[in-house]
């Protein structure tokens, strides 16, 4: 037989990395449990978009690679659900629980009922249709009839398989068609992260994972929602034509997991409403160790037979029922509204509290965003509100009391017209919902400001907390950035619980900092919207202060990540006279104001390599400079976030440690293949 071309084993050889990332991908989002590291992973997938971009004629729509596919045009089209998607109801303490037992055992004339005891995830529904094992359709709730067809974004979400192997099928004893009802949750991680992003875009931070959660799934734009990292828990199998799938809900549960979709592992099946009782108990003590947000529990008779002989009440199940969790929250009165002053100037509302104890913390600040939420809720000094501690980390003020218990308080809180810390003006611009103190000199925006340029992430100036930089400050030391490099061990020997030792550490930490790289003088400039991302980006775009300082809104737009209202915001910094100044005095002290222009690759974004041993062509620093120019990050010694150890002959100590780390060694070869050199 004649040996197949090359060309002609290529659509095995692509069926088979399809295979191979469909694999691990329910390995790590499913399972939680990868078996390689990301690099390897997305070295499979960089394998894959290579033969897939020299063959388009073999991409498919389950592909790996098409997870992010074409935007959808105008706002979601509406799609009439298969059944409706009922809601539960409610019990809010035992009693009522006990009393929903009872009443299920009655209808059924059954002592002694199964019951399955899950999680109520906090976040929004969602019904997946999969037709001949290809994920079709991914439908919103809506009003339970009518949902929005959000398939675009529901594909980018890494727990939901975009196809369900005949094998996985076969096991799972599902049919090739059914149906998926489930819950989108946002992680707690992913909401932090996202938080911090679109307040250092100046945009309002979302309240709660839920409310990120589905804002995010609505998205036009299924890049940002990949970005989202969003996860989905299935919690329901349906059959296309109403028929029932499984006798129990927890073999449903079981079939849906052996399908490759991703199931809550904390659930359980109970024998007696006693031992729903203890789950109920367990999880409120444990939900705060969960990297999710739960608002309670839902149990669920795990007979199918019995759940049809239950039936529907009008809009839910009698065969189920929601135990809602008190919120973290608590009520107390608030005493004062304060004026934090941050960074950029923004004025933040702050509600000083009598100490009330919520969720095991004593709490006696909670944030009131701005002059907008303030009005929404009504809020007046004296007041008795509720406090919640939810998925962020500051408390907030959610409601007003106002009853004979909790009279309502007198004095209305107004913004300034003047910063509390420095009486310069405070203006609103228009279409923002923030107040800003426009003093560039505002000591609550200095302060803010020294502090961020000296932490670690800027110049990593140690020993320059907040008692240093508060005195500094307020002995008027330092009344700017460029400042801190004129302090002498004379000026900080004034200072309290200054000693000789300790001032001169802080110099030498002073003295090292001249030397840090371009990116981190940008980033410390403090430029409202510019995060350390972007201040990489703008070095490597300009390669020196001077270039980005003269560029134009148009040309600063053409860097990654910098859109308008960035590029303005960097204009606007650079033109104020005060700021070129200080650039100067930076720029004299002799801090470093040129790098290099790169065109980085992004084959390696994000890895961590290790170098060792001798290279059998390149130097050890020429090895650097290459995984550097591709995106990656050579770093001296072999860890637990070392993606790969890049090996030559006579490797040491440092390839033992990989080894013992299950870390990936590749030699020169390796690299330089998938370098495409
Ligand atoms: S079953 C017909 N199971 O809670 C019953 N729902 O308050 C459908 N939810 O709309 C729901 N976790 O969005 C079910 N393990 C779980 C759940 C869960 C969260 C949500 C779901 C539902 C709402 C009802």
């Amino acid at each position: 037989m004649p040996a197949k071309s090359p060309s002609a084993r290529v659509p095995a050889q692509v069926e088979d990395l399809r295979e191979k990332l469909r694999h691990h991908e329910h390995l790590y989002y499913v399972l939680d449990a990868p078996e390689i590291s990301d690099a390897e992973y997305d070295l499979l997938m960089q394998e894959l978009k290579e033969l897939e971009r020299a063959h388009p004629e073999l991409i498919t729509p389950d592909s790996p690679t098409q997870r992010v596919g074409g935007k959808p045009k105008e706002g979601f089209p509406k799609l009439r659900h298969s059944r409706p998607m009922l809601s539960l109801d409610n019990a809010y303490n035992e009693t009522e629980l006990r009393d929903w037992d009872r009443r299920v055992r009655e209808l059924t004339t059954k002592d002694g009922i199964e019951y399955v005891c899950e999680l109520k995830l906090d976040g929004l529904s969602l019904a997946l249709w999969y037709r001949d094992l290809q994920l079709e359709k991914g439908i919103t709730r809506g009003d339970g009839s009518l949902g929005e067809d959000v398939t675009t974004n529901v594909r980018t979400i890494r727990s939901i398989p975009l196809s369900i192997s005949a094998a996985a099928v076969k096991k799972s004893h599902l049919p090739k068609d059914f149906e998926v009802r489930g819950e989108v949750v946002m992680p707690f991680s992913s909401f932090a992260r996202m938080n911090d992003e679109r307040e250092q875009q100046g945009l309002a931070r979302f309240a709660n994972p839920r409310n990120a959660a589905a804002g995010t799934i609505r998205t036009l734009e299924p890049n940002i929602v990949a970005q989202r990292r969003l996860d989905y828990f299935a919690y329901f199998a349906l059959s296309p034509e109403g028929t029932d799938l499984f006798d129990t809900h927890s073999e449903a549960l079981s079939a849906l997991s052996a399908a490759g979709l991703k199931v809550n592992p904390n659930h359980k099946v109970a024998k007696s409403i006693d031992e729903v009782w203890n789950f109920i108990n367990q999880w409120e003590a444990r939900r705060d160790k969960l990297a999710y947000e739960i608002d309670g529990i839902v149990i669920k008779v795990n007979s199918v037979r019995l759940q049809r002989e239950l039936g529907f009440t009008g809009k839910a199940p009698r065969w189920a029922i929601a135990y809602k969790y008190a919120a973290r929250a608590g009520e107390t009165q608030i005493e004062d509204i304060l004026i934090q002053v941050g960074r950029t100037g923004k004025l933040t509302p702050v509600a000083a509290l009598k100490s009330v104890p919520i969720g095991g913390t004593m709490v006696s600040r909670a944030t009131l965003h701005n002059q907008d939420e303030i009005d929404r809720l009504g809020v007046k000094i004296g007041d008795w509100v509720t406090v919640e501690r939810g998925g962020d980390v500051i408390p907030k003020v959610v409601r007003v009391l106002d009853d004979k218990a909790h009279p309502r308080g007198t004095r209305i809180f107004k913004m300034p017209a003047r910063c509390p810390e420095c009486g310069g003006h405070i203006v609103r611009t228009e279409g923002e919902v923030d107040y800003r103190c426009v003093n560039a000199a505002c000591p609550a925006k200095l302060r803010e400001n020294i502090l961020h340029f000296a932490s670690r992430s800027v110049m990593n100036i140690e020993g320059m907390g907040e008692s240093l930089v508060n005195q500094l400050a307020d002995k008027r030391l330092v009344t700017n950035v460029a400042d801190i490099f004129e302090l002498t061990e004379e000026k900080l020997l004034s200072l309290d619980r200054m000693g000789k030792k300790s001032a001169q550490n802080v110099l030498r930490e002073i003295e090292a900092a001249k030397k840090l790289p371009l990116e981190r003088v940008i980033f410390g400039l403090g430029i409202r919207m510019v995060g350390e991302r972007t201040a990489e980006f703008l070095a490597e775009h300009f390669g020196s202060i001077d270039s980005l300082m003269d560029a134009s809104e148009e040309e600063l737009q053409l860097v990654n990540e910098v859109g308008p209202r960035i590029a303005a915001s960097i204009k606007e910094f650079f033109e104020e006279p005060g700021n070129r100044k200080l650039i100067e005095r930076l720029r004299s002290a002799g801090l470093t104001f040129k790098g290099e222009v790169k065109k980085r690759g992004t084959q390696l974004a994000g890895k961590t390599f290790v170098i060792t041993g001798t290279l059998p062509t390149y130097s050890r620093d020429e090895a650097k400079r290459l995984i550097e120019d591709a995106g990656g990050r050579v770093s001296g010694s072999v860890s637990k976030k070392t993606d790969f150890v890049l090996a030559g002959s006579d490797a040491g100590s440092k390839l033992d440690k990989a080894n013992e780390l299950k870390i990936n060694v590749i030699d020169e070869a390796e690299l330089l293949k998938v370098l495409g050199k």
